[in-house]
């Protein structure tokens, strides 16, 4: 590094740091970091978030999580901040990465979309965070993506599955399964295990997730031989589900497939069981939270979804795993606490080969991640910036999900 170059660095640095602190003057509170460090740094920001991919440079090394921690998706931003911070002590407690420590800064988009862009902005210019990490639902990752690709600021999300979220662009990448495959294993289910010939869905069509697993689940439904007897939609956050489960009754399916999120899959469980639907329902990752037992209760009794590991497998990494999250926060991890994990170490390795904070030899060191053997399975990243993965079956029995089947890509 010249001296040119580490005195404009400096420059940059003291203006951002300046403008910040007379913008937290002025809003009378102090920088909402969350750190894993005791030391929390300032703010140490690239003013105008530039293509400078030799960007960060501070005494740690900074990485931003955008999440819900809060809103109608809340447990799939917590549950993810713990496992990347989980993994983040354990990286540190061993001496960290490249003579620094990991610091994790983490923004709180409250499950909405248009707060998005605000956090991810905050994260890259104010963080001046080496990558990004998030979002989990799909909709929110889509928009994140396309500010940090105009950044080079690589972007992984532990658990969006749509499609659409990696092809943003070169900096973009997930370390979960996507849609097409997802929707495949439950149609699968139903068709070979249930033994049904008659589906009626209900969609989320707010939700970009929703409507690529309905499609997905759809065409090798069809392609099965499997009849689509119903179609109903609803909207996130909406509470009474009557009209459409009325027509999805009178359709008289032998399986309900709802690819939605916890919150309105619980009280569409509800209302269903009320208007005498017995059928099993189905549905994908996003039915994965402490929340789906408590709002669906008996409601949600034998109902199955596909999920990315399961807590319950015997393997000795999710058993350490498991033991390990249960130890620190108390509760037995959900998929996003795994996934999120799982991310975390693949962050680390390829800032381990990339050898230096440069986000374009990281980017180039993510795309080529090849075997990581994760809690959730062995991921390697494919041309596309995917991950190729098994899926597992739960079926929800008591305050549980409990394991079901293996399904193979
Ligand atoms: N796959 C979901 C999405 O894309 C998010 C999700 C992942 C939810 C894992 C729960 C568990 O939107």
């Amino acid at each position: 590094m010249n001296s040119a170059f580490i005195s404009r660095r400096l420059f940059v640095r003291g203006a951002a740091f300046s403008s910040l602190s007379l913008a937290l003057a002025l809003a009378g509170c102090k920088p909402a970091a969350d750190t894993t460090t005791t030391n929390s740094t300032a703010p140490t920001g690239n003013t105008t978030s530039t293509t400078d991919t030799n960007a960060p440079t501070g005494e740690t090394i900074a990485i931003g999580h955008f999440g819900s921690l809060s809103g109608g998706t809340a447990t799939f931003g917590k549950s993810t901040d713990n496992g990347i911070r989980m993994a983040f002590e354990e990286i540190n407690a061993k001496g960290g990465l490249l003579g620094k420590k990991l610091e994790l800064f983490t923004e709180d988009d409250a499950s909405r979309t248009e707060q998005v862009p605000g956090v991810v902005q905050k994260l890259i210019n104010q963080n001046n965070v080496l990558c990004l990490m998030g979002e989990v639902a799909s909709s929110r990752s889509l928009a994140a993506a396309p500010i940090a690709q105009a950044d080079k600021v690589p972007m992984i999300s532990p658990s969006s599955t749509n499609p659409k979220v990696t092809q943003v662009g070169d900096y973009i990448f997930r370390t979960c399964f996507i849609d097409p495959f997802q929707g495949t294993v439950m149609s699968k289910f139903a068709r070979e295990t249930l033994k049904a010939k008659k589906a009626a869905i209900l969609t989320d069509v707010a939700n970009d997730y929703s409507k690529g697993l309905t499609e997905f689940f759809t065409n090798d439904w069809k392609k099965g031989g499997g009849q689509i007897v119903a179609t109903e939609s609803y909207s996130e956050g909406d509470k009474d589900f009557q009209s459409q489960l009325t027509k999805i009754k009178g359709s008289n399916p032998d399986v309900i497939y709802i690819p939605g999120y916890y919150t309105e899959v619980g009280n569409i469980a509800v209302q269903a069981r009320r208007l005498g639907l017995k059928q099993p329902m189905m549905g994908g990752d996003g039915w994965d939270s402490p929340k789906l037992f408590q709002i669906g209760g008996q409601a949600v009794q034998g109902c199955y979804f596909s999920n990315h590991y399961s807590s319950q497998s015997k393997d000795p990494k999710v058993v350490k795993f498991v033991t390990a999250y249960k130890a620190k926060y108390g509760e037995v991890p959900d998929a996003l606490g795994a996934v999120a994990y799982d991310a975390a170490y693949i962050v680390a390795d390829a800032i381990k080969r990339a050898g230096s904070e440069d986000r374009s030899k990281l980017r180039d060191a993510l795309a080529s991640t090849k075997n990581y053997a994760g809690v959730t399975g062995t991921i390697s990243i494919d041309a596309d910036r995917n991950a190729i993965k098994p899926a597992v079956v739960l079926e929800v029995e008591g305050n549980e999900a409990k394991y079901v089947a293996t399904v193979n890509p």
